[in-house]
């Protein structure tokens, strides 16, 4: 299935609200990730990563027939972590499966690192997910470690499991 990914514009507002507003996404991500997931929640997270990509982070749209189905970002760190970044990213669930986040990951992360001074990039999932650590093995992410019980989400205690990549390794 083909897609595409693009800095975020305040027209995908509407879509990004339709695709984001599901609880199968929301249960794998941090809580600062709304449920249920708002027209103005979508209309505050265009406002933020536009103004993040303006400082140098990637905040991407993935777009599905013209409509926002996902997101994919890589986010500096700071202070000494600042010459890495972390990678978030979700898929609305009626295109699971279909490769797309592989692909999607695999792209930002080119682009990341022809793009921009990062040397290494992280991602942090929850160690019960499977598709997402499917995802980060599939695109080359070294595992790290896992960090015992560092997660608290819906009354319940998950390992996360650190995965990386190093520009050199590209
Ligand atoms: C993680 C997510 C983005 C994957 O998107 P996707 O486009 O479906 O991913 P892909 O199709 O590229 O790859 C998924 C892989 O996981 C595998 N997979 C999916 N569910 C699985 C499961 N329960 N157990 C084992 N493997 C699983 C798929 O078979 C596929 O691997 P394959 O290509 O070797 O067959 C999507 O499931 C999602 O949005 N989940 C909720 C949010 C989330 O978890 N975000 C990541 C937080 S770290």
């Amino acid at each position: 299935m083909e897609f595409s990914l693009v800095p975020w514009r305040e027209e995908f507002a509407s879509s990004l609200a339709e695709s984001a507003d599901d609880a199968r996404i929301a249960r794998w991500l941090r809580d600062v990730f709304p449920h249920p997931y708002t027209q103005r929640d979508a209309a505050d997270f265009i406002a933020f990563a536009r103004e993040s990509n303006a400082k140098g982070d990637f905040y991407r749209a993935v777009l599905v027939c013209g409509k926002a189905a996902g997101s994919v970002a890589v986010c500096r760190g700071e202070d000494v972590g600042r010459r890495g970044g972390e990678l978030g990213y979700w898929l609305s669930p009626q295109f699971w499966g279909k490769g797309i986040m592989s692909r999607a990951v695999r792209q930002i992360v080119g682009e990341v690192f022809s793009g921009s001074d990062l040397v290494r990039i992280f991602a942090e999932s929850f160690a019960d997910n499977a598709a997402s650590r499917r995802v980060l093995e599939k695109c080359g992410f070294v595992l790290e470690g896992v960090l015992r019980q560092s997660v608290y989400k819906a009354g319940v205690f998950h390992d996360a499991a650190v995965y990386s990549l190093l520009k050199k390794e590209m």
